[in-house]
C-alpha cells in the first residue's frame, strides 16, 4: 500500500508561506494539511476560509482540511465553496444523523469526507458510518499544537480502525496527525496508516518528505 503526506502548513513560516508550499509540492507531497481551530473545541485559533481560498489559487496540491471546530454542521459548506478537497471534521462534534449529514454535505460538492477522533475517544463512534467514509484521521497528539511528541500505543487505534474498515468490507484513507517523524512513522504505517500528517518534522527539522514516507513498515 502505498503512503502519501500530507506537510501540515501550521508550521510553516506564514511569512514566507508561498515559498513553503511549493516546498511541500517539490518534496512530493500528496496533499497540504490546513489545521482550522475555532478557539471553542480546542484552545488554539489558527486559520480560516479565506486562507483555504487562497490556498486553492496557489497550489494545485488537493487540500486536507481538518477543521477542530465546534460547529462543522455550519461552516463546512464555506469551507468546502473555498475549495477543500477533503473536509475531516471531529467525530466528537457531531451526534447521529449530524454524522450522516457532515459527510453527505462534502460528498454533494464533490469532496472527500472524514472524520477524525481524539486520543482519547474509542474508535467505535466511528462504526456507523465507516462505509461511508474516505478517510479516518486517528489523532496522535491531543489537537491544539503543533510539535507535540507522539502520543504511545496511537498505532494500537489505527489497527482497529482498519480491522474496522476490514470488517466492513470498507477502505477509508486512514491517517495519522501529531508527533509524526522519521522514527514514529514506521509503526502507524504498519498498523494501517496511510496518510502521515507531518508539521515540525517537515518545517522545523528540513527532514525530507521521502524520509518519512520511505519508513515503510
Ligand atoms: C494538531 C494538528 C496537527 C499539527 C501537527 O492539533 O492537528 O496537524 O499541525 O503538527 P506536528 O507534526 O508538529 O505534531
Ligand atoms: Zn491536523
Amino acid at each position: 500500500m502505498k503512503n502519501y503526506l500530507s506537510p501540515s502548513i501550521l508550521a510553516a513560516d506564514f511569512w514566507d508561506l508561498g515559498e513553503q508550499v511549493r516546498a511541500a509540492e517539490r518534496g512530493g507531497a500528496t496533499y497540504l494539511h490546513v489545521d482550522v481551530m475555532d478557539g471553542h473545541f480546542v484552545p488554539n485559533l489558527t486559520m480560516g476560509v479565506p486562507l483555504v481560498k487562497q490556498l486553492k489559487k496557489a497550489t494545485s496540491l488537493p487540500l486536507d482540511v481538518h477543521l477542530m471546530i465546534a460547529n462543522p454542521l455550519v461552516q463546512v459548506p464555506w469551507f468546502l465553496k473555498a475549495g477543500a478537497d477533503i473536509v475531516t471534521a471531529h467525530a466528537e462534534t457531531l451526534y447521529g444523523e449530524e454524522l450522516h449529514a457532515f459527510i453527505a454535505m462534502a460528498h454533494d460538492s464533490g469532496a472527500k469526507a472524514g472524520l477524525s477522533i481524539k486520543p482519547k475517544t474509542p474508535v467505535e463512534v466511528l462504526e456507523p458510518v465507516i462505509d461511508e467514509l474516505d478517510l479516518v484521521l486517528v489523532m496522535s497528539v491531543e489537537p491544539g499544537f503543533s510539535g507535540q511528541s507522539y502520543i504511545a500505543g496511537s498505532e494500537d487505534k489505527v489497527a482497529a480502525v482498519a480491522a474496522m474498515a476490514r470488517r466492513h468490507g470498507s477502505n477509508p484513507l486512514i491517517e495519522v496527525d501529531g508527533g509524526i517523524n522519521g522514527e514514529t512513522a514506521g509503526s502507524v504505517i504498519e498498523a494501517g496508516a496511510n496518510v502521515l500528517v507531518a508539521g515540525s518534522a517537515i518545517y522545523h527539522t528540513q527532514l525530507t518528505v521521502a524520509a518519512v514516507t520511505t519508513a515503510d513498515a
